[in-house]
């Protein structure tokens, strides 16, 4: 393409007032690019604030099913759902993370029930499960055992789809873990089951209010989930991930955190030409709420501004703790 200089063009012609501005935009923000998070505890008509993500709240199941109607009104079309598990069901086999009657498995039925138009996602990973706070079943060593781990998460699949989820989401970076959720779910007749890989997932610093949220922190210590998720200096290998989990049978796939990794989202994107989702994740919602409360930052501007990022790089939509609010301002 060859420019023409100036005068003959001028940039800021495109530029020079809003109709012009819209008709040109190359990215646009609709409530169906969203996926809202949401943290659900036991208990009645009871929320809970988490201290380092403002404006987040547990919620039992009864507010749960309120929230979904009210993004479902929204046009935002699923919500995925993590649930808040008392230390006293987290064991070394987490056998919590399989039990139908489990707070998501509840969870997800309710809202399959009550607010059938809106999608429901899950995340298959032992980590509100484990008494030590991995995402899978810890060794003697401390290690991490990949094919133990994927006994197990089969299992907790499995569950989920008798109790209704649409979207499975594993997020544990088992190796292999998606072929045999894949096959499991098509020996069970479930075969518009969707999963959602996070095949992308690093090693990220950005998860630690997500911890807080869930409880998880505490049990993990200080340890850390590097023999698993990705290193952050990484990408070429997000592009082997992403082959693996499709080859298995994954319908779509999400890279996590988000905003660090917009160059792995675009990446992936044109690699691959499938679905692709970005995470926003707690830590970036963190923040973006910390500036925004002491007023360093406009809320409605940098909110729209990073989530329209997504867009640009690639993504289909973004799973965002902003979404709810964000689908308020757009419509
Ligand atoms: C659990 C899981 C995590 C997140 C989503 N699923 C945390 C982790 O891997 O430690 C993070 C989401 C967020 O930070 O918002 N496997």
């Amino acid at each position: 393409m060859s420019e023409t200089g100036y005068p003959t063009t001028r940039m800021r012609r495109l530029r020079s007032c809003d109709f012009i501005r819209r008709m040109v935009s190359e990215s646009n923000l609709t409530p169906a690019d969203f996926i809202q998070p949401i943290f659900v505890c036991e208990g009645e008509n009871y929320r809970e604030p988490i201290a380092s993500m403002p404006g987040i709240d547990r919620l039992s199941i009864d507010l749960l099913i309120e929230k979904s109607r009210k993004l479902r009104d929204l046009g935002i079309p699923a919500i995925a759902v993590f649930p808040v598990v008392s230390k006293s069901k987290k064991t070394k086999w987490a056998e919590e993370s399989y039990n139908p009657d489990g707070l998501a498995q509840r969870a997800i039925s309710a809202v399959r029930e009550s607010v059938p138009e809106i999608g429901v996602m899950a995340d298959v990973a032992l980590d509100p499960f484990t008494i030590d706070g991995h995402d899978g079943i810890s060794n003697e060593d401390g290690y991490v055992e990949n094919d133990v781990t994927i006994d197990v998460i089969v299992k907790q699949a499995l569950s989920q789809a008798r109790a209704g989820v649409q979207i499975i989401a594993p997020s544990e970076m088992m190796d292999g873990r998606v072929g045999a959720i894949r096959q499991a779910l098509e020996s069970e007749g479930f075969h518009n089951v969707l999963i959602l890989s996070y095949a992308v997932k690093y090693a990220s610093a950005f998860y630690g209010p997500f911890r807080d949220a869930v409880g998880s922190a505490s049990e993990l210590g200080g340890r850390d989930k590097r023999t698993y998720q990705m290193d952050p200096a990484n990408s070429n290998e997000a592009i082997r991930e992403v082959a693996l989990d499709l080859a298995e049978g994954a319908d779509m796939v999400i890279v996590k955190p988000g905003l660090p990794y917009l160059d792995v989202v675009r990446r992936v994107k044109s690699e691959f030409n499938v679905p692709t989702f970005a995470y926003q994740v707690s830590g970036e919602y963190a923040m973006l709420m910390a500036a925004i409360q002491n007023g360093w930052l406009d809320e409605r501007k940098v909110i729209i501004e990073t989530l329209s990022a997504f867009k640009r790089a690639g993504g289909d939509g973004v799973l965002s703790y902003f979404s709810e609010r964000a689908a308020e301002w757009i419509a």
